[in-house]
């Protein structure tokens, strides 16, 4: 997507030096736009665990170039065990660094089957880096192919509105910055108003980090769609109001049985829907499926330092600031993601079309993960 009318994607390798990984460092997104270089495994681990790179899909395509780096690294050791015994040190280091984003494991175990096929050093080098640019290619299509499943269903709200703006209700931010490209749940809103189609989105802030309004409200702009950030607990209130036509979140694991783990908070938007009757859906690429677990209670959540819910950043005379919100004695608790249930999720938004949320239905999207 743009970036002051030029086209950016998240990741990316360096144009003159192939061993070297840049990428878009958010923690300075909206006030600064920076450019991270990495060339080490230790240095991708870090961007991903301190969150310079976030989102379910930037966070695998991460790990994919994590491992291309571990394989340059691996190709100092004089003998195949040592390869190997490095490579394995290197998924072990990036494995640990988020524990619910899913795509973070299935990135890592697609480059060692690759990497396995590889005899030499070199050879191993060169299917990393091609499976790292595959698995960042295919986000890219798979979240554009979200789009156009997507937008379907904000055209069929059209004839509804007497020519008003649909409005569409997002959590966190699973936009672009959350992927290679395009994003998830923000995918059909681009799809849309690229479309010609008048949509609004209501941006959660989504504190404590508050990817909706530092992320999500930033790129939206970014690309010219109508935003309006609120409160994180404002939704009931304007789903009340008639003022939300779609909820769209993303998906950082979804069980095959269709239980969906987002951002924390995503839970009382979907039971706010349901009393509302707001349609309300999530938007994933088959990479955010968990193929092994049955059911939500599964999915381990992420438990951040209790530090980032008793402290917010800001911009001030061009300096990030960092101040105190809560007394320093009270302790806090910080879990970063909950579980919503099948049952309160109108569908599925995937790359290969719209499906409910039962085993039943995902399966005759993805007959090949049926056993
Ligand atoms: O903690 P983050 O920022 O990596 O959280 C991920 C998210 O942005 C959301 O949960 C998102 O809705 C799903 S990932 C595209």
């Amino acid at each position: 997507m743009k970036v002051g009318g030029q086209h950016f994607r998240t990741i990316w390798l360096h144009p003159a030096n192939e061993r070297v990984v840049q990428f878009i460092d958010q923690r300075f997104l909206p006030h600064r736009f920076v450019i991270e270089e990495v060339n080490t495994v230790a240095q991708m681990a870090t961007a991903i665990r301190e969150m310079h790179v976030r989102g379910a899909g930037l966070i695998g395509a991460s790990a994919g170039y994590g491992m291309y780096l571990g394989t340059i690294e691996a190709a100092g050791s004089p003998t195949v065990a040592g390869f190997d015994r490095h490579l394995a040190g290197a998924a072990a280091q990036l494995k640990v660094t988020r524990p619910t984003a899913v795509n973070l494991t299935w990135a890592i175990e697609r480059q060692l089957t690759s990497i396995a096929q590889g005899k030499t050093a070199n050879e191993k080098i060169d299917l990393a880096l091609g499976t790292a640019r595959h698995i960042a290619a295919e986000d890219e299509e798979h979240c554009r192919m979200i789009g156009q499943h997507g937008l379907n269903l904000i055209e069929q709200v059209v004839p509804t509105k007497n020519g008003k703006p649909v409005n569409v209700l997002t959590h966190c931010n699973a936009g672009w910055l959350a992927f290679v490209d395009y994003g998830s749940a923000l995918a059909p809103v681009y799809a849309a108003h690229d479309r010609g189609l008048s949509v609004h989105v209501w941006v959660d802030e989504t504190r404590p980090r508050s990817q909706g309004s530092k992320l999500t409200a930033w790129e939206l702009g970014q690309h010219g769609v109508p935003h309006t950030i609120i409160a994180d607990s404002a939704g009931g209130h304007l789903m009340q109001r008639g003022a939300v036509d779609l909820v769209i979140v993303g998906s950082d694991r979804t069980t095959c049985t269709g239980d969906v783990a987002n951002k924390i908070g995503t839970y009382l938007k979907a039971l706010a829907a349901r009393d509302n009757k707001v349609p309300f859906y999530v938007a994933l690429p088959s990479s955010s499926f968990d193929w092994t677990i049955r059911d939500g209670s599964e999915i381990p959540i992420e438990e951040r330092d209790a530090e980032e819910l008793k402290r917010a950043h800001g911009w001030r005379d061009g300096q990030m600031l960092e101040v105190s919100v809560a007394p320093e004695n009270s302790p806090a608790a910080n879990y970063g993601f909950d579980v919503t249930p099948r049952r309160l999720v109108t569908g599925l938004i995937t790359e290969r079309g719209v499906c409910k949320a039962d085993e039943k239905s995902i399966l005759e999207l993805f007959p090949e993960h049926a056993s």
